[in-house]
């Protein structure tokens, strides 16, 4: 691991890697190549972007030219491959930029690393981060195994499955050191406000209604978004070529009351009465082909590679909450310009 390339490092989970790894491992050169989509905000690493092991690269992973050009000038001998479009609310708007960054973007890298690796040998390895969503949607019993088919149902999910398969297939096909995992839903600081929590915490701050799917009985398997980054760098550095590893918070919440925890933090914070952000709740329109469950076995990385979850929900919860009120100037920046529209089309004419 001399010279790594980080994509989507500005984004949520990369720029909390970006930093795991920079301090880390000084002696390694970390070079974070990230399109700055509406996802990707450079504020996520003014700490570390002064490091002498730090480059940053503003460039699209499609781009042919500029990635093959980045592995030779870099010699990049690791990759660990975050960047995509990562909101299923926005694939069901608009289907082709998912195909395009997620499943053409991955492809390109893929290929990069071939020509430069010649295939690649013991000393590379090539991380492609993944979801759980690619396993589709559990009922009430069950959990995601690595053996679990894939069944993915958004476009999304789809978009994520069909890049897992090419990172496959380049394992298989071309003997690339492939490494695969599958995490379980984020939360935590530097979320963008369109995934559940953050928008939830930025509406109860600005007193706008919590728009909760359908019934809100949906389940999903939170994890604090360092244990993510703790978990890749495990698996960066112990994993097995070749392989697949499920990551989970062991910690399963139904929407609606994970929703209603959320407000009874953010009263105590903010020194509201009790039950002031619960009045904000208001159910509207489901999400078209909700997934009811996921859930995630995390068994595999614990007992090959020792890795489990450090942070409890409710303190993950609360540190979070903890981030966006002493950081709303972050919050006004990111929730201006295109946020507004998205948020007018996505919620005011529901
Ligand atoms: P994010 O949307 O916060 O960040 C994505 C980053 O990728 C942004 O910085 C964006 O600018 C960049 N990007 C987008 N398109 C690009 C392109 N064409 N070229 C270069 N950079 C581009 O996403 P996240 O939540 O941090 O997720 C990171 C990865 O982890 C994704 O691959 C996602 O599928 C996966 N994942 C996310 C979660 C979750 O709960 N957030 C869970 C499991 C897996
Ligand atoms: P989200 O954070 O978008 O993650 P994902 O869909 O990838 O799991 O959504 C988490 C859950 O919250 C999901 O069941 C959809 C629901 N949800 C709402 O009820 N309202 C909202 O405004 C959003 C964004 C999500």
């Amino acid at each position: 691991m001399k010279n790594i390339l980080i994509t989507g490092g500005a984004g949520f989970i990369g720029s909390h890697l970006v930093r795991l790894l920079v301090r880390k491992y000084p002696d390694s050169l970390i070079v974070n190549l990230d399109k700055l989509t509406y996802a990707g905000n450079l504020l996520n690493l003014a700490d570390i972007e002064k490091s002498p092991n730090y480059r940053f690269v503003k460039g699209d992973i499609v781009d042919e030219k500029l990635v093959f050009s980045l592995f030779k000038e870099y010699d990049i001998d690791t990759v660990v491959h975050l960047a995509a479009e990562s909101h299923v609310d926005r694939s069901i708007a608009n289907p082709m930029e998912f195909v395009h960054t997620n499943v053409t973007g991955t492809v390109n890298l893929l290929n990069a690393a071939r020509h430069q690796w010649k295939n690649g040998s013991e000393s590379n390895r090539f991380y492609h981060i993944s979801t759980d969503e690619v396993y589709g949607s559990l009922g009430e019993t069950g959990l995601f195994t690595e053996k679990t088919p894939y069944d993915p149902r958004s476009p999304y999910s789809a978009s994520k499955a069909s890049s897992d398969h090419f990172v496959r297939a380049y394992f298989h096909t071309y003997g690339m050191p492939v490494i695969l995992s599958n995490c379980s839903n984020n939360y935590g600081p530097n979320q963008f406000p369109e995934k559940l929590i953050p928008l939830f915490i930025n509406n109860i701050i600005n007193k706008k209604p919590l728009p909760v799917y359908g019934k809100g009985e949906n389940v999903r398997d939170w994890l604090y978004v360092i244990d993510h980054a703790r978990a890749i760098d495990t698996i960066l550095t112990k994993g097995r070529s070749g392989e697949t590893y499920n990551i989970g918070g062991h910690n399963e919440w139904k929407n609606i009351d994970l929703i209603r925890l959320l407000c009874s933090i953010m009263d105590k914070k903010l020194g509201r009465p009790v039950g002031t952000s619960e009045s904000l709740i208001s159910f509207v329109k489901d999400r078209a082909g909700h997934d009811m469950r996921y859930a995630i076995d995390a068994g595999k990385v614990k007992m090959e590679l020792g890795w489990e979850p450090s942070v409890s929900f409710e303190q993950g919860l609360e540190k979070t909450v903890d981030w966006y009120l002493s950081n709303e100037e972050w919050l006004r920046q990111v929730t201006s310009g295109n946020y507004l529209d998205y948020y007018r089309e996505q919620y005011e004419e529901r």
